[in-house]
């Protein structure tokens, strides 16, 4: 059995405390500091032009500057990126774009599919809505590190068919998110001029194993299981270990991205017959709250947040509207279950990151969010509970914008309402949640009710019996007038 100090320090690992020369901190200063979401191509099959127009605007009204556009191969995601670019320039330009590669996908095992590749980038790489970063088209990725097209080595592969190849060498800022030790940055050289921490958005090493290894340590010391997970829920370890391998990337004088991610949520439950993935990350005690907080206290080394995402209903970490289509085999764990509330949210810390001042909150609200049944319920579902269900808290989670100090009351309608104080600003707070569960909370100030939620149980109940196994969230607000 490790000792709990042991386990911390090899999750924050050493590393983490490598700083930055100061070189490249300034040159992370000097960057534009954007926050962009991304847009799963895939599932905008049925989008018109309109579509595309009305996610943009809803996005840009919450704080958000631009798409990364996921695209893998299907010839209808051709048709939907010019369908993006032509809504992105016909708003003026503001709204950015720019590819997130989906190298599980799209091939590239070929010197052609290199060709293919560049090409795609460079169909669009200088539309005035594409997202320049240092002068030049920023591209990004989801994966790739296992890329060589036809070259001796992925490194090789991806510098001489790609960021160094004369179709596209000096065109391009080229951030991907490889799935590597960031120790080995070094060796995409001519090939990096930065990364994305796609999983920096979850606290992925918290599974059960290492729920009970750190139970077992805290076995006696009466500290609580949650509150010592709770310090990997939205922290900043891989950011600084990424940061940190950057800089030494950098000794080549480039100038470096570094983009991180954010994510409220994360489910997924298709069969061994579909996508054949089945699990969570852990997203209890606020980690969207959490996880921009700890990015704006780094913000001076972050130039770009991506929030994971606007809407990969697949993995229920969408936090647009439920349009387009979905996954096949996600409909039950996402109709009925909207997000968008949580662009209130985002408004709020986006403009905190990119600003570096707290924005003032003009309206009283009351966001609530809960899954809807018990981590341990049994179901006939013939497919098992997603890996890692068993640590999740049966809680409803709320968040209070609050204009002025006041008085919370949640109750699940089970339980005995629980009031709080809460403090001007953003304030997290929760209460557990009983199967016939529902979510209703009230803020009051000087004896007035100035917002009351209440989510009917023809909406949302927390159901001790479920058909099917759901581990998404309903996401639920109330303003004051
Ligand atoms: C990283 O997180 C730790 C724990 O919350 C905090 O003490 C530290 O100041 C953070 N580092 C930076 C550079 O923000």
């Amino acid at each position: 059995m490790m000792h709990l100090s042991t386990v911390l320090l090899l999750a924050l690992s050493t590393r983490a405390a490598v700083i930055p020369s100061r070189r490249s901190l300034n040159q992370r200063q000097a960057s534009p500091k954007l926050v962009v979401a991304h847009h799963i191509v895939g599932n905008t099959f049925t989008y018109t032009p309109q579509d595309w127009t009305d996610d943009m605007n809803l996005a840009s009204a919450s704080g958000i500057d631009g798409f990364a556009l996921n695209i893998g191969p299907d010839d209808f995601q051709v048709t939907q990126t010019q369908n993006a670019f032509q809504a992105a320039d016909a708003l003026g330009g503001n709204f950015k774009l720019f590819f997130s590669l989906d190298m599980s996908v799209l091939p590239c095992a070929t010197a052609d599919d290199g060709a293919a590749l560049r090409q795609r980038v460079l169909d669009f790489a200088t539309r005035p809505s594409h997202l320049q970063v240092n002068g030049k088209a920023f591209v990004s990725t989801f994966a790739g590190e296992s890329c060589t097209f036809g070259e001796a080595s992925v490194p090789d592969g991806w510098r001489n068919q790609f960021t160094q190849h004369p179709d596209l060498q000096g065109k391009i800022q080229f951030v991907p998110s490889f799935f590597i030790d960031p120790a080995t940055f070094t060796d995409f050289s001519g090939v990096m001029d930065g990364a994305f921490n796609f999983n920096s958005g979850w606290p992925i090493q918290v599974t059960v194993d290492f729920a009970d290894g750190i139970a077992n340590d805290l076995a006696g010391t009466g500290d609580s299981l949650t509150n010592t997970l709770n310090q990997f829920i939205g922290a900043n370890a891989t950011d600084l270990q990424q940061i940190g391998d950057l800089a030494n990337l950098a000794a080549g004088g480039s100038r470096l991205t570094y983009m991180a991610a954010v994510a409220p949520h994360f489910f997924t439950h298709f069969g061994a017959d579909s996508f054949n993935k089945n699990f969570i990350f852990l997203a209890d005690q606020h980690l969207l709250v959490q996880r921009w907080e700890t990015l704006i206290a780094l913000r001076d080394q972050v130039d770009i947040v991506e929030i994971v995402t606007w809407n990969d209903y697949g993995e229920s970490h969408y936090v647009g509207p439920i349009k387009g289509v979905l996954p096949p085999g996600s409909e039950p764990w996402v109709n009925g279950f909207p997000h968008q509330d949580w662009l209130d949210l985002t408004r709020y810390f986006a403009t905190a990151f990119k600003t570096g001042t707290t924005p003032t909150i003009d309206k009283d609200q009351i966001i609530m969010w809960a899954r809807p049944h018990p981590a341990l319920a049994s179901s006939p579902d013939p497919l098992s509970p997603p890996t890692t269900f068993q640590i999740t808290q049966d809680n409803i989670w709320a968040v209070v914008m609050a204009t002025a100090a006041g008085t919370a009351t949640l109750t699940d309608g089970i339980s005995p309402p629980q009031t709080f104080d809460v403090v001007p600003g953003v304030n997290k707070l929760a209460i557990p949640i009983a199967p016939g569960g529902t979510l209703s909370g009230t803020l009051e100030r000087n004896g007035q009710t100035v917002v009351s939620l209440q989510t009917p149980g023809s909406d949302f109940t927390f159901n001790g019996a479920p058909a099917l196994f759901n581990y998404n969230v309903f996401v639920a607000s109330a303003t004051s007038a």
